[in-house]
């Protein structure tokens, strides 16, 4: 049998193309393999969102360099966004790469593979699928293969122009997945184990499978049977609306979660990346679905130096923060991209005062993260049991919130019975970025009965 080996750098959005990079090819007979020396095919799956991003692909080409050097059989492919971003030109940067394809080409795999054998041809599969015919590739799980928690897709690609965004010119424009075909996936996913999916898209609230739209979409998912959570993201904020927030207080099994990117606390600035929204509308969705959801865990994406990007302007991202009160935010320095509308205003914040800033951003954020992980000290929590904790010796699983909480198993508990199931847990302690929590009494002493179908022994977290 022939072996794939996929190293994978970036989003949600590229660990859902590796699943179904593994699912085309086992199709075809071939398997997954952790070791690239065993491998007759290895792909790098790359992001293209930053450029930081770039250099960790070159950096893993250089090391597979002397591998395929050594074995001119072996077939070395880079899939994923930076192809699209590049185009033909990476190919012939790339003399020993044998073929490139963009997120659009993954159904065709096996015939891409098929073409570059032998060093027939060398190509770069980069064309975007036209949106009537955009088909997407339906998740086949294994009981194997599942863990408690599975990403669905419900949506490619992104019609928006945020100014300093590669996506739309790596993922093409937005297509909506029928809403059957999502609930079907849900379906297979739950029969092979998974108790909680989530929604993905670049910006699930544009939606538009059904009528209804996602909020409709939202609901059905709910009410899958065997479900116990979902979630969902991206949010683009211009589309997160009451709809939407309400479903946090109407659907029993959607989880008090919101990622909701703001990328900056100005006005101006967020004007300038074209995100058409301003503070203050920000500001009233959040105050929103808040008082719908008052515990819900808000988290974000966050953008600094952007260019123009004056001293004041990011002091006023820092008292959005303050005014918010993040349960977590991603921040990253801006990167110059090609391609991007942004590429016209220049690089105008200095690499120094970028780090200055993003070192704020994290010191505020981390003083604010403590506190809003403080509050769940005392509280019994519901926590859907994920695997074995990072350090091992105790269960981990997640809070509706998503907060990780680490606990000791009963004396003789087997941790493959917990996995997948709901736990209450009274929270000892809050730690750096996650929770110590405990099984009370009489749970603990409760004979466990409810095996779950999760062979790989549940997922570390
Ligand atoms: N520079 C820095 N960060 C970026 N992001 C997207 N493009 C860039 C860029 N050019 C960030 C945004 C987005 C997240 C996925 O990545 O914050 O929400
Ligand atoms: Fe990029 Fe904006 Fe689309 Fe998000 S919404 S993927 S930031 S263009």
């Amino acid at each position: 049998m022939k072996k794939v080996h996929i190293q994978s750098f970036g989003c949600q959005m590229n660990d859902y193309d590796v699943e179904r990079i593994v699912e085309v090819m086992r199709g075809r007979g071939w398997e997954p393999t952790e070791d690239e020396r065993a491998a007759d095919l290895i792909v790098l799956n790359t992001c293209a969102i930053r450029e930081k991003a770039e250099h960790k692909m070159a950096s893993a080409l250089g090391r597979l360099r002397p591998l395929k050097q050594a074995r001119p059989d072996l077939l070395l492919a880079v899939g994923g966004c930076v192809p699209t971003l590049e185009g033909e030109p990476l190919l012939a940067q790339l003399p020993f790469v044998d073929f490139t394809f963009g997120p659009d080409a993954i159904p065709r795999l096996p015939a891409l593979v098929d073409e570059a054998t032998g060093g027939r041809r060398r190509f770069a599969a980069v064309a975007f699928t036209e949106v009537e015919a955009y088909d997407f590739l339906d998740a086949a799980p294994l009981p194997g293969d599942v863990r408690t928690t599975a990403l669905v897709t419900i949506q490619k690609g992104c019609d928006n122009d945020c100014a300093y965004c590669v996506v739309p010119t790596t993922r093409g424009p937005e297509v909506s997945r029928p809403a059957g075909e999502v609930v079907a996936e849900v379906e297979r996913f739950v029969a092979a184990g998974a108790r909680e999916v989530t929604l993905i898209g670049q910006n699930v609230n544009s939606y538009r499978g059904l009528r209804g739209g996602f909020p409709e979409l939202l609901a059905r998912v709910d009410a899958v049977p065997g479900l116990l959570r979902v979630r969902f993201t991206t949010s683009h904020p211009k589309d997160f609306d009451e709809r939407v927030a309400d479903c946090f207080r109407d659907l029993p099994r959607l989880c008090e979660w919101l990622h909701l990117p703001v990328q900056s606390g100005s006005t101006r600035v967020l004007a300038s990346m074209t995100r058409t929204y301003s503070r203050e509308e920000y500001l009233r969705k959040i105050d929103y679905v808040r008082t719908v959801c008052p515990d819900i865990a808000i988290t974000t994406d966050v953008i600094v130096g952007y260019p123009g990007e004056s001293d004041d302007e990011f002091g006023e991202t820092l008292s959005l923060l303050e005014r918010v009160q993040y349960d977590g935010i991603y921040s990253f320095k801006y990167s110059v991209r090609p391609r991007t509308p942004a590429l016209s205003l220049g690089d105008t914040v200095p690499e120094p005062r970028k780090a200055e800033r993003l070192a704020a951003l994290q010191e505020l954020q981390a003083a604010i993260g403590a506190r809003r992980l403080a509050r769940f000290v005392g509280r019994t929590e519901e926590v859907l049991v994920e695997g074995e904790s990072r350090h091992g010796g105790q269960a981990c699983g997640r809070t509706r919130t998503n907060y990780k909480v680490n606990f000791a198993l009963p004396d003789g508990a087997v941790l493959g019975e917990w996995v997948g199931r709901l736990a209450r847990l009274d929270i000892v302690t809050a730690r750096a970025h996650s929770l110590e929590g405990r099984l009370p009494a009489p749970e603990a002493k409760r004979r466990v009965s409810l095996p779950v179908q999760t062979a790989r022994g549940g997922t570390p977290c």
